[in-house]
């Protein structure tokens, strides 16, 4: 688990280094970046008689290594005189002990470079003990989040926007997991409505038990399509001719009155309804699966109580919030100083429920049930009017939660996500689709292809991570083209290139072949890691080779030290994540430290190194590996070992 306070005592007095006090709020125990700010923090309040967490939290980070790892602007600290000057007394005074390299006055800035071989020492170790659970963090212990995302519509075609939803969901789901939260996965299907009737109609005329067992979704959907085309014809047909539709033979009217039943809780009606939607979540679970999605609950707009709907009507009475129109009430949010919000109907004139006010009752209901401490809605920035709006109705109704405790995580539109077989219409046809194109590209290196154990399962996963790298590579209110060759490419940044990255670590460390015990215990100063340039300047080169040899290694040292320097902001970037809900924080990092990888790998070969050498850059590579498989795994992708 997290690593403890007394473990973290314990490694660093081996170190010869002292825990400094912690700040409250900072996660000294399995954040390196933080127990470098407490240690900051601490002596700044000794030099400058400044507040422990005011320094703690001033500290900012730095884009750039040359300006150091963290930057202090003096100005933050609200201290009175010359603050140039007092840059240059602080740099002077600062004790650096093992945790710092140099603090540097820039004007009124400090710049803070931390230690490199400290780093080498304590994060290579902390990552290879604690494998998946480094980057975690206690930050929402005994803090309980319900995270709602995908909701399908059964029956209806899963569109790009449900496909957003699940990947940013499934992602937020994660990382408010490993940021310890205690997390309620729910998906809110769209399985009430008119299109029930339809369905219910549709089967009749058009269904079959048999390819219902087989392929619910895709059944109803095919009984849905022909169905409503019956509608449409009626309705030409009708207006062609000039006459009013029948309700009581009309396929739309029959459709009404059997919906109409529904409501009323007729036994039939709701039995054949219980049916679809059983079916449909059964074959749900297994298509969330590949996305490595497992809901705690399969809510529904089905599953709103109708008493919570009524008792939402009585309050907006009682508290004077709506208007009566024709029958049909209206919330006016205008009257409440949301212009922008407008007039909002909450009651159809025949009593029938409407979506909004389904979203009212459901999250009082929520409320209730989970006492949840947030609630994510993670839905299409189309929909951003209506979330405004029953955000906004819930807080005028008097609950104060619905003003701190709901967040809505929107997200842009995929443009051009169809096939050369036509529309996707649903989740496991992309996910199809993906997978042979996938294979086919695998086939094209044929020595490569015949060394793969298992192509179908590598094609597949492969596939997977190609579209959920796509969907969070940039900030998630921006709309994408859906690029079927260029998601799928290995050059460039991709899913595949992530996980052609991992799966050459991996086989970097099985050409090793050493234990973890063996890792863990490497030699990490940097002297054995890249050599040192004592030794260089006494091994007799002359001057020529003398000086190519010192910049070569100054190259590599360069290199190792921004790539440790990346592995320890790793548990900061998730922290960073979740103050967005910004999936593409994450895969800007797995693309960063992937880089450096490649860049580092090149000037520091493994195999055929001395054995001491050999563990300290295999070490370095491996906390490499599972910091790449840790966020992979934290997108909901699965890391593949060869491919
Ligand atoms: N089923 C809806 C749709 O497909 C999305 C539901 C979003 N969640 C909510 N609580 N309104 O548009």
């Amino acid at each position: 688990m997290t690593g403890s306070i007394e473990t973290l005592t314990s490694s660093l007095s081996k170190l010869n280094l002292e825990l400094p006090p912690s700040v409250n709020g900072s996660f000294p125990e399995s954040n390196t970046v933080d127990l470098c700010r407490n240690f900051i923090a601490d002596q700044l309040s000794t030099l400058a008689q400044v507040d422990r967490t005011l320094a703690y939290t001033c500290l900012e980070w730095s884009s750039v290594l040359e300006k150091g790892d963290l930057i202090l602007p003096l100005p933050r600290l609200r201290l009175k005189g010359n603050l140039d000057e007092l840059a240059i007394e602080l740099s002077k005074n600062f004790k650096l002990d093992g945790y710092l390299e140099k603090v540097i006055p820039q004007g009124k800035f400090l710049q803070f470079y931390f230690n490199t071989q400290f780093l080498l020492n304590y994060v290579t170790k902390d990552i290879l003990e604690r494998t998946i659970d480094y980057g975690s963090c206690p930050l929402g212990e005994n803090k309980k989040i319900l995270v709602e995302f995908s909701s399908p519509n059964i029956a209806k075609p899963f569109h790009a926007g449900h496909l957003r939803s699940t990947i940013i969901g499934g992602f937020l789901s994660n990382l408010h997991e490993k940021l310890g939260w205690d997390v309620i996965r729910m998906n809110y299907l769209g399985d009430w409505g008119k299109q029930f009737g339809l369905l219910a109609i549709g089967f009749e005329r058009y269904g079959s038990e048999e390819e219902l067992e087989k392929d619910p979704i895709q059944h109803l959907f095919n009984v849905y399509v022909k169905i409503n085309v019956d509608v449409k014809t009626e309705k030409e047909k009708a207006e062609l001719e000039g006459v009013e539709l029948d309700e009581s033979t009309s396929t739309d009217g029959l459709a009404r009155s059997f919906f109409k039943s529904m409501e009323n809780g007729d036994e039939k009606s709701i039995a054949l309804w219980k049916k679809f939607r059983e079916l449909s979540i059964t074959k749900y679970i297994t298509t969330y699966a590949r996305l490595n999605i497992k809901y705690d609950i399969y809510s529904g707009e089905s599953q709103v109580k109708q008493e919570s709907m009524d008792n939402v009507t009585k309050v907006l009475k009682e508290k004077n919030l709506v208007t009566e129109d024709r029958g049909a009430l209206l919330v006016d949010l205008k009257n409440f100083g949301e212009k922008k919000l407008g007039k909002v109907l909450v009651q159809k004139t025949d009593g029938t429920s409407l979506y909004l006010t389904r979203d009212l009752g459901a999250a009082i209901e929520r409320k209730e049930t989970y006492k949840f401490d947030k609630m994510i809605y993670v839905i299409a920035s189309q929909q951003d009017l209506h979330t405004k709006q029953f955000f906004k109705i819930l807080e005028l109704m008097g609950n104060k939660w619905a003003k701190t405790d709901l967040v809505h995580v929107n997200f842009g539109m995929v443009l051009g996500m169809s096939t050369r077989a036509g529309t996707v219409v649903f989740l496991d046809d992309i996910l199809e689709a993906v997978k042979a194109k996938m294979l086919d590209i695998m086939q094209q290196n044929k020595e490569k292809f015949s060394q793969v154990e298992d192509p179908e399962t590598v094609a597949d996963l492969v596939g997977i991570s190609a579209v959920m790298i796509q969907d969070m590579q940039s900030k998630r209110i921006n709309n994408y083209e859906f690029g079927w060759d260029r998601m799928l490419s290995s050059e460039g940044d991709t899913g595949p290139y992530l996980q052609y990255a991992h799966s050459r670590l991996r086989s970097i460390e099985r050409n090793c072949n050493v234990s973890s015990e063996e890792l863990i215990n490497a030699n990490m100063s940097l002297d054995n890691i890249v050599g040192s340039e004592e030794k260089l300047r006494n091994s007799g080169l002359n001057e020529e080779e003398l000086n190519k040899k010192l910049e070569q290694l100054s190259n590599q040292r360069e290199k190792v030290q921004s790539l440790i320097r990346i592995l320890a902001s790793y548990p900061d970037t998730l922290r960073y994540a979740s103050k967005n809900y910004e999936p593409s924080t994450i895969v800007t990092y797995l693309f960063k430290i992937t880089h450096q990888f490649s860049s580092t790998y090149k000037v520091l070969r493994v195999m055929g190194e001395e054995k001491e050498v050999l563990l300290a850059r295999l070490a370095l590579f491996s906390a490499v590996r599972q910091v790449l498989n840790n966020g992979l795994k934290l997108l909901g992708i699965t890391p593949v070992d060869r491919m």
